[in-house]
């Protein structure tokens, strides 16, 4: 089977890339906002398309939405043309940032209401894919693992590690999923070819600031340069849900790969430290 894979060079492309024994596209990034996209996928003809490009800066979507709008929904809208012209599978990943966070552990049944631009343009790409034949949605949360963007968890261990005192919200809950983890999943479920929409995330329900003192714990870093504050006082640019985990009962009728606790994801990235 030929996969292609937009984002490849990001924390989730970058690990699909790693982990696929598939024959995997590409070898060069080709811009999702220009026709380009279009006639290089034709070009390749692959049998799937996973979809992980986007703009995935939630403050700097709500200040450059222009840009947020051309990535996420006119980028979406180009792969779809693409692959409903070879009618291949499309996978596209979206984000727990589609729910309000008045809620908890939301459903795939759950209705979205997105509170910031990020989440409102990925909802939007959903919408698009939806309306194909043949594809599968897959919401995530919080992706954390190695790879030479900071992530949450690479952004906490440098701070600790240089010392540097952080301000982390206690009012924010997410189930934070290895991208490691995450990529073995959807591998798994495009080799059993599943269709439809799916959450899939780490098992744990935390708040940031928990996460970020399990992140000291398992590394052995001195959690005493982390001051717990709440979100208003970190005035971020785009509204943060309050709760936005997702339920995983699902999706896990149906892999076999086994989902991650917050300890589980972090020892296995200690395992393999950088
Ligand atoms: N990170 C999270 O916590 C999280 C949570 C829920 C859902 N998601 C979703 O999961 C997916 C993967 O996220 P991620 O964390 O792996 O993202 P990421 O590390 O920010 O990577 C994004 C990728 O998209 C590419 N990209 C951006 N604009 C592009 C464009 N115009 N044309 C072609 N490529 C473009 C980037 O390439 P360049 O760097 O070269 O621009 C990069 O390879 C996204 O769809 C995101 O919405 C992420």
């Amino acid at each position: 089977m030929k996969l292609m894979i937009t984002g490849h060079t990001g924390l989730l492309g970058s690990k699909i890339l790693a982990k696929s024994r598939f024959q995997t596209y590409p070898d060069r990034r080709i811009d999702i906002t220009t026709p380009e996209i279009i006639h290089y996928i034709q070009e390749v003809a692959p049998d799937m398309v996973i979809h992980c490009a986007a703009f995935t800066n939630v403050d700097l979507c709500e200040t450059q939405k222009d840009k947020a709008w051309l990535t996420n929904v006119t980028g979406t809208e180009n792969v779809v043309t693409a692959c409903a012209s070879l009618h291949a599978k499309l996978v596209y990943i979206s984000t727990d940032f589609v729910f309000d966070g008045t809620g908890k552990m939301y459903t795939e049944e759950d209705t979205p209401n997105p509170i910031n631009y990020y989440g409102m343009t990925k909802l939007e790409g959903e919408r698009i894919v939806q309306e194909m034949d043949d594809s599968l949605i897959v919401r995530t949360s919080v992706l954390y693992g190695w790879h030479h963007h900071l992530n949450f968890v690479t952004w906490v261990l440098s701070q600790l590690q240089s010392e540097k005192h952080i301000r982390i919200v206690t009012d924010q809950y997410t189930c934070p999923t290895l991208a490691d983890n995450f990529a073995e999943v959807l591998l798994d479920l495009c080799k059993k070819d599943v269709m439809g929409l799916y959450h899939v995330t780490g098992t744990e329900r935390i708040t940031r600031y928990d996460f970020a003192r399990e992140i000291a714990n398992i590394f052995g870093l001195d959690d005493s340069f982390m001051t717990p504050v709440r979100s208003e006082d970190l005035a971020q640019k785009a509204p943060r849900p309050r709760d936005s985990s997702l339920s995983t009962q699902k999706i896990k009728a149906i892999i076999d790969t086994p989902l991650l606790s917050v300890k589980e994801g972090l020892q296995e990235m200690k395992k393999v430290s950088q």
